[in-house]
């Protein structure tokens, strides 16, 4: 059967699950999205795309948009720099959650991934002032998904503003231990917007295969040093779907990072493909339920190893 096919197939097959999940409603722009949408898309190693669904839909990038924020961090300020205000560890908690901002004794986030960590990353993106910064890394992710068209969402953006509070909390604690270098309005602002670009499972897809390429992209051209790829995608693996990260990798066999939007995004470095899936009906830990269905039955079918 062919690969067309069978995402066809799997979409429909796993179309129940999304009763298992809802849309986030603590976003009220996402709260109003059809949550009866499913979509998958593989790019290939040479380029080529494979997709099914509705994978032309524009949806918000979510935390999707943590990884290229790393990217271009990295990219900013060198993976030392980076890490100095970071740990590359698994939280197991919530996404949003400020426990172990509190209990670890250097009061840093545990990973870029969780919000306090993405927040921080975007604080080390470079520019003259907080249009800047966001420009680039809009400009950033356009190129590295060979897409100019994504744009921001100002609904998304506004709604993400109005109900930002929890994401407040965390990054004034982080200055009030003295260890947030930037300003806290000025980078939610710019957290706010990265989060709010809009993007398709098509796009998402070209971003994990630029990723599992190593930081190249479909035409050749290096964006980024390897070991920035290497460090995107191997948090991605132990990070990627917060406190439901282990069993992920687990069942599914493959890197993932969710978005509340229903996006994940999956480079599979060992065989240089992207996989990205969009369902927006996700679970409690913010991962959608049908696309994970989805990734699972694919990675079956194709026998999907990391190693
Ligand atoms: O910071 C937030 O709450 C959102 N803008 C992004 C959270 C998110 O996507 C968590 N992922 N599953």
């Amino acid at each position: 059967m062919e690969l067309r096919e069978f995402l066809d197939q799997t979409i429909e097959k796993n179309k129940p699950l999304i009763a298992q999940g809802h849309v986030a409603t603590y976003i009220p722009e996402l709260a109003k999205v059809n949550p009866n949408q499913l979509g998958a898309a593989i790019v290939n190693p040479d380029g080529t795309i494979i997709s099914s669904g509705d994978c032309n839909v524009k949806f918000a990038i979510e935390s999707i948009s943590k990884t290229v924020v790393l990217a271009l961090a990295l990219l900013d300020n060198g993976e030392e720099e980076v890490f100095k205000h970071m740990h590359k560890e698994p939280s197991g908690d919530a996404f949003n959650s400020i426990i172990k901002l509190e209990t670890e004794p250097d009061h840093l986030p545990r990973n870029p991934y969780i919000n306090p960590g993405a927040i921080m990353t975007t604080s080390l993106i470079k520019g003259a002032n907080k249009e800047e910064k966001f420009n680039r890394i809009l400009t950033f992710m356009q190129k590295i998904a060979e897409d100019d068209t994504l744009d921001l969402a100002t609904e998304t953006y506004l709604s993400e503003k109005a109900t930002g509070d929890i994401n407040r909390a965390l990054t004034y604690y982080m200055k009030g231990q003295g260890v947030f270098p930037a300003d806290v309005n000025d980078t939610l602002d710019v957290y706010f917007k990265q989060c709010s670009i809009n993007v398709t499972c098509i796009s998402l897809a070209k971003i994990a295969g630029f990723f599992a390429r190593g930081g190249v992209l479909s035409t050749g051209e290096r964006v980024i040093p390897k070991r920035y790829a290497q460090i995107v995608t191997g948090l991605i693996a132990t990070c990627g779907m917060y406190d439901q990260s282990g069993a992920f990798l687990d069942n599914i066999g493959v890197p993932g990072k969710s978005g509340v939007g229903g996006g994940i995004l999956c480079p599979l470095s060992s065989k240089k493909i992207g996989i990205a899936v969009f369902g927006p009906a996700i679970d409690k830990e913010g991962n959608s339920t049908a696309g994970m269905g989805i990734l699972k039955d694919l990675s079956i079918k194709m026998d999907y190893d990391m190693f």
